[in-house]
């Protein structure tokens, strides 16, 4: 019985409500095949460092603009990825662009949560409430969430999960990337990084 656990590096940007869930579902048993050992923020201000802080967690802020260049920003990236021993990196909220050679350093090893039901609403420029805006603006009745394996194309690589969500009279994006939060996304991502986690160290 191999009881290793895989260790969890988590990028975030904003609030890091999607980071909660993950940390929930470790308290709650829903993830055992893994755990959180680090927490990456591109923005100081991130909300999602201090419940890493709560939770005991190492949280680190990497932040582009004080990197001077991508490839120094990814060499940061790379070498914390590294010190922490990553066997699986999660994007949850995370907004920096990722470069095609770091991403394909970590083939099947990055997975990301998307606040639509991939192909609909994503790609280049369709992050946050822009998403939400582009689902109501086509005047679509189900939208959703999808968490996929991160590849060189922008939400373009393996589906791995994805959950429907009702729009409903009235919403406003504010209102269904709530009820897209609540209903798919923290429920979908602990049980996608239970998988994949399974999945590296049942190997
Ligand atoms: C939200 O728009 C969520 O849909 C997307 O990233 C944003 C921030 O999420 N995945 P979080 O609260 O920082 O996890």
């Amino acid at each position: 019985m191999n009881s290793r656990k895989a260790r969890i590096a988590v990028l975030v940007s904003g609030g890091g409500t999607n980071l909660q869930a993950i940390l929930d579902a470790e308290k709650e048993g829903i993830l055992t095949s893994g755990e959180v050992t680090l927490v990456i923020s591109d923005r100081a201000d991130a909300y999602a460092l201090e419940r890493a802080k709560k939770a005991g967690i190492p949280g680190k802020e990497i932040a582009k603009k004080f990197c001077g260049s991508q490839e120094a920003f990814e060499q940061k990236l790379t070498e914390a990825l590294e010190e922490n021993r990553t066997d699986l990196i999660v994007l949850a909220g995370f907004l920096s662009i990722l470069s095609e050679s770091f991403v394909k350093h970590y083939e099947r090893r990055i997975i990301n949560i998307h606040p639509s039901l991939i192909p609909s609403f994503c790609g280049a420029g369709y992050y946050g409430l822009k998403v939400h805006d582009a689902a109501l603006a086509r005047g679509v009745k189900i939208t959703g969430a999808t968490v996929h394996f991160v590849n060189e194309i922008p939400d373009g690589g393996e589906i791995i999960a994805q959950k429907a969500v009702e729009v409903e009279p009235g919403d406003t994006s504010e209102i269904l990337q709530r009820r897209v939060m609540e209903q798919a996304e923290w429920i979908l991502l602990p049980r996608a990084v239970e998988t994949v986690s399974r999945e590296i160290v049942g190997a």
